[in-house]
């Protein structure tokens, strides 16, 4: 197989990709990072192809950045929400996708709470499937743009310290993460609360630390998420006052390193509880520059999937 081709037909999680795969996306992304920031930021490779955002979950992020992306390709776009469809009347996921693709739909972008939904999906429909965050699985499109957004800050990554700071157990952000990262030889850490940090984390190469201020000083780079109160049915820290204090991102943390420090945040941002507002919205802090790359990551990926439209389930 040629290394300007993808190596599989969907993007389900990272897990599933090769180091080829990622490197052709973040090289295929610099080109249309270059191409959006033109006066005309729009290019025909996607003309005829329809894409259909189907989200099951909430989504601000992610969905508008699929959304241009598809539209800077020139790709025809149809946007679901679980929210105001029949789903609410007891359609399967099964029979929702059957019905849209029926209307000729190409690609399917899915963000769904069912962990392994897209798996499931992908076994019985013949279109490409991109997950755009399943559960507390993958959120395989966030990965590589924190991991194109690293480089593009401090180089190659191979050998680069990392740290992961929060909910690791929830996060879907966090798992697609270290696969990316340990993919492109990164060294790569977490850092919680012990019971926000799963019991077999370091089977996936991994250290952890417990210690903010320790894994501040040893990082790189502190990508920082949330706590997902949403996603936890019973108490894993006693409070979000508590969790800041022992966990929380602090202006004067940072002043105390001794070297340069990268902060980054997938969104969307709790301030004050994981994340100072004053760390946020510092020198350290590249989250905007996260959210202006996914535009051009997420062209990258429909862009490659699209060339490989009609090859066999791989
Ligand atoms: N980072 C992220 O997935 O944000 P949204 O939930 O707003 O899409």
């Amino acid at each position: 197989m040629s290394n300007l081709e993808m190596s599989t037909k969907h993007l389900l999680g990272i897990k599933y990709i090769t180091q080829n795969d990622i490197n052709l996306i973040f090289n295929t992304a610099e080109n249309f990072k270059e191409i959006i920031n033109r006066p005309i930021k729009k290019v025909p490779s996607l003309r005829d192809i329809t894409i259909a955002n189907l989200f099951f979950e909430n989504s601000t992020r992610t969905k508008i950045s699929f959304e241009l992306a598809e539209k800077r390709l020139s790709a025809d776009v149809v946007n679901f929400s679980a929210s105001g469809s029949s789903v609410k009347k007891g359609e399967t996921l099964l029979d929702t996708v059957n019905n849209i693709l029926s209307m000729k739909v190409d690609m399917v972008v899915m963000r769904h709470p069912a962990p392994g939904a897209h798996f499931f999906l992908s076994n019985h429909v013949d279109v490409n499937i991109i997950n755009a965050g399943d559960g507390t699985h993958e959120h395989p499109t966030q990965a590589l743009l924190d991991a194109f957004s690293m480089r593009e800050k401090i180089g190659d990554l191979k050998g680069k310290k990392i740290v992961i700071v929060g909910d690791i157990l929830h996060s879907r952000v966090a798992l697609s993460n270290i696969f990316c990262l340990k993919k492109l030889g990164a060294h790569v850490k977490v850092c919680g609360p012990p019971t926000l940090i799963p019991k077999h984390i370091s089977a996936l190469g991994v250290e952890i630390e417990y210690d903010i201020e320790k894994a501040l000083a040893w990082c790189d780079v502190a990508n920082v998420l949330r706590i997902q109160l949403e996603r936890q049915n019973t108490k894993y820290i006693p409070s979000l006052r508590e969790y800041s204090l022992h966990y929380g991102v602090k202006k004067k943390m940072l002043d105390r390193l001794d070297h340069e420090i990268v902060i980054m945040h997938p969104g969307p941002i709790n301030r004050g509880i994981e994340l100072d507002s004053d760390v946020a919205d510092s020198e350290h802090s590249i989250i905007l520059d996260q959210v202006e790359n996914g535009v051009a990551v997420r062209m990258a990926v429909l862009y490659l999937l699209a060339g490989k439209r009609n090859l066999a389930k791989s």
